[in-house]
């Protein structure tokens, strides 16, 4: 890595992770990414000494730091050589306000630590770091797919907190190989895992490698399914910090208890900018093909990849929120306690699926979840799909499940849209093919529209 520090109050990075040979002038200007440090707050006078972000080069083979292994080491020395026990802290600070945990972030890791900036209300972290007094620093993963709306914000906050933004780039080398191999949005082909490695993923290790502790704007309120039980702070389960290895950084997330609406009331409150696309119907905000306006009601992250079913919804930045069980269909014991267990649910054998995909005029509607029995998210929806079926017996809808896990995977995601669990489906009367539910609403009231509205 080359790291050049041009004068006291400009700074220049440059990696030699994009610097290679053959990478055209146009891919090494996007490479470099330089940060001026305005004098025009406080907040600048006292961050000229602080290092910018690791541009260290990656290993293009990079795999996750396994779970298991992060369980091992649980704590992170520091300064001074002390052991903190970040589990205890968390729960010390439960009650404590965005702004206290801020401070103590700030105070505890200096100039290592920093803000997690995708500028949609996240400008809230920033306004709390900045009422704290204390320096701090603000980086943001600019994946080239962002909306103007989302640039012109980036700006709006540099200009009004005085700060730059460390913005990381995407290896330009690996952006044309997925690009040239795959089109522009091979993400609603195959998903978007592949790309967000790219465009986030890499570049977010590369800057979290020289940090010690990052803070980010996730909320428990965002994502019932991945996000409840995020801690205020943790050691990172996932990234490794400068000092590498497993344990070696710590993740704050200061909003973790707070509302979502609480934090718009203090965006208002402290009339911040905001992204213009709020003002659309946007609610959660990321790269713009991946990203659309919600309806009123719909969840936030409706919004995001919603082409993908809910677990998928972690591009890779929060990937630690998803508990192995949740990805690891095949490895699961089959003796798990078994769900919807009810009268009004017929539990179908493949036979009985194949039977119902064959049917063109059924007598009946048919609803059918297909399901893991160990999946949390199938065990978060058994109480609504029970009382569906008590409400739906007898007025000519049959409620159903097929566990669709194990040796009955592959045939699922084949031949009956299986992304993953729980995929409801509704066998119309008269129509031949399963209509797959859209939604992540998976509350009674929801479910009965979808099925009386299509039956
Ligand atoms: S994502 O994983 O689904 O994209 P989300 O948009 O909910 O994340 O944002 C959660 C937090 O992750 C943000 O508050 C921010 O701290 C961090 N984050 C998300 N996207 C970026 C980005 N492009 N650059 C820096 N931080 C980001
Ligand atoms: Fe690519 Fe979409 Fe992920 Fe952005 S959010 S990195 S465009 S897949």
């Amino acid at each position: 890595m080359a790291l050049a520090v041009t004068s006291s109050s400009s700074t220049a990075i440059s990696g030699s992770s994009f610097s290679r040979s053959g990478a055209s002038s146009e891919s090494k200007a996007l490479q470099i990414c330089s940060i001026r440090l305005s004098d025009r707050t406080h907040l600048s006078q006292r961050r000229y000494s602080m290092k910018p972000l690791s541009v260290e080069s990656h290993s293009r083979n990079e795999s996750w730091v396994s779970r298991a292994s992060t369980l091992i080491a649980p704590e992170v020395e520091e300064k001074g050589g002390e052991v903190e026990d970040f589990e205890q802290l968390a729960k010390k600070l439960e009650d404590a306000s965005p702004l206290e945990i801020m401070d103590k972030a700030l105070e505890k890791f200096g100039d290592e630590i920093a803000i997690a900036f995708s500028g949609a209300e996240d400008v809230a972290l920033i306004e709390y770091a900045r009422l704290t007094g204390k320096p701090f620093r603000v980086f943001s993963l600019d994946t080239g797919r962002l909306n103007p709306e989302t640039y012109r914000l980036f700006d709006a906050v540099e200009k009004q907190y005085g700060i730059r933004i460390e913005y990381m780039f995407p290896d330009a080398v690996e952006v044309q190989a997925l690009v040239r191999n795959k089109g522009l949005f091979s993400f609603y082909e195959d998903g978007h895992q592949e790309c967000c490695r790219v465009r986030k993923v890499r570049p977010l290790r590369r800057a979290l490698k020289g940090l010690k502790a990052w803070i980010t704007g996730q909320r428990k309120d965002q994502s019932p399914g991945t996000r409840s039980e995020i801690p205020i702070v943790q050691v990172d389960p996932v990234f490794e910090g400068l000092d590498g290895g497993v344990g070696s950084l710590v993740k704050w997330n200061p909003l973790a208890n707070v509302e979502g609406s609480d934090v718009w009331n203090f965006l208002r409150t402290m009339d911040v900018p905001v992204n213009a696309l709020h003002a659309q119907g946007y609610v959660s905000i990321g790269c713009e093909p991946c990203t659309r306006p919600v309806l009123p009601g719909q969840h936030e992250r409706e919004g995001r990849w919603w082409w993908e079913d809910a677990k998928a919804k972690e591009c890779g930045l929060h990937k630690g929120n998803i508990k192995e069980e949740d990805g690891a269909a095949d490895s699961k014991p089959a003796a798990v306690q078994e769900i919807f267990e009810s009268n009004n649910v017929v539990a179908l054998s493949r036979g009985g699926v194949e039977n119902l995909m064959k049917l063109e005029n059924r007598k009946e509607a048919w609803l059918v979840v297909l399901y893991a029995p160990w999946c949390p998210f199938c065990q978060a929806m058994e109480a609504s799909y029970i009382e569906l079926a008590e409400k739906l017996a007898g007025k000519g809808v049959k409620v159903a499940k097929f566990r669709a896990d194990g040796e009955q995977k592959e045939f699922a995601k084949q031949e009956l849209q299986l992304g993953s669990f729980p995929t409801i489906l509704l066998f119309p009367k008269s129509a031949p093919r399963a209509i797959k539910y859209p939604s992540e609403h998976r509350d009674v009231d929801s479910l009965m529209t979808f099925v009386n509205l299509l039956r």
